[in-house]
């Protein structure tokens, strides 16, 4: 999918057939200081990688596995899914739409001598872009509360942090959706992925929200 030329000679590709057992490490490695278990097991998501590659069915969507190779060596892994959990509390109108909106970054990591070269951020680049011309909004991913350098590390590339407990509320011409980081231990980072959606933080009698807008249409249409 993208290659960088001048960082290592990084190529970001979706997960093939066998890869399966190096992204469940990679996925093992992105949930090692999570109180949180991922929404389908390590094994499960291993298995799907190396039957079918990096596009694994998944309730109200697909999951999608990107690969970050140095050379023939997997060095880092980003997993991406519908989000799950929240779509599971919307009405049936609302998830209709919410499915197409949003995307959630549910495992994220690099193996620790490849780290500092570029490959998260070429990982992080390559799903926002790929999720862009999909139409989708949104990106959400749920850091530990307390993991400052990676709270950080998202918000150098965009994102903003909800506080604990602060929801976000996602405001369509259809209407409001919100949620939030389940009290678990997670905070939610969330980023507009078209110029027509904007992020703000918005306080209403001492208590803080962070609402998405979206304003105008993306041009861009979801691919099968
Ligand atoms: C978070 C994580 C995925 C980042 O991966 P990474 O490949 O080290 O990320 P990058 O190299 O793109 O960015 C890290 C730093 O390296 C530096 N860097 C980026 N590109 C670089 C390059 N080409 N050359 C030298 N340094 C570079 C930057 O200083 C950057 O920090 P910044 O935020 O100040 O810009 C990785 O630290 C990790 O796997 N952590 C453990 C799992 C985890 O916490 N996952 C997130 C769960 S939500």
């Amino acid at each position: 999918m993208t290659d960088h030329p001048g960082s290592d000679a990084i190529t970001i590709t979706l997960a093939a057939k066998g890869d399966g057992q190096t992204a469940a490490a990679l996925g093992a490695l992105a949930l090692s200081d999570h109180t949180q278990s991922p929404q389908a097991p390590l094994s499960s998501l291993a298995d799907a990688i190396d039957e079918h590659g990096g596009r694994v069915a998944l309730p109200y969507g697909k999951g999608h596995c990107l690969t970050a190779r140095n050379g023939s060596t997997i060095t880092g892994m980003l997993y991406t899914t519908p989000p799950i959990r929240w779509l599971q509390g919307q009405s049936a109108d609302q998830r209709a739409r919410l499915t197409q909106a949003l995307i959630e970054i549910e495992l994220l990591a690099v193996f620790e001598p490849y780290r500092n070269r570029g490959i998260g951020t070429a990982l992080l680049e390559t799903a926002e872009h790929t999720a862009r011309n999909a139409g989708t909004h949104l990106a959400l991913a749920k850091i530990r509360t307390g993991a400052f350098p990676t709270m950080r590390w998202y918000r150098r590339r965009g994102y903003t942090i909800a506080g604990q407990s602060e929801p976000v509320v996602f405001r369509t011409h259809q209407g409001f959706a919100s949620c939030d980081d389940g009290s678990d231990g997670h905070q939610l980072a969330v980023k507009a992925l078209h110029s027509g959606s904007t992020v703000r933080r918005h306080t209403a009698g001492g208590a803080t929200c962070l609402i998405v807008e979206h304003t105008t249409q993306p041009s861009a249409t979801r691919q099968p």
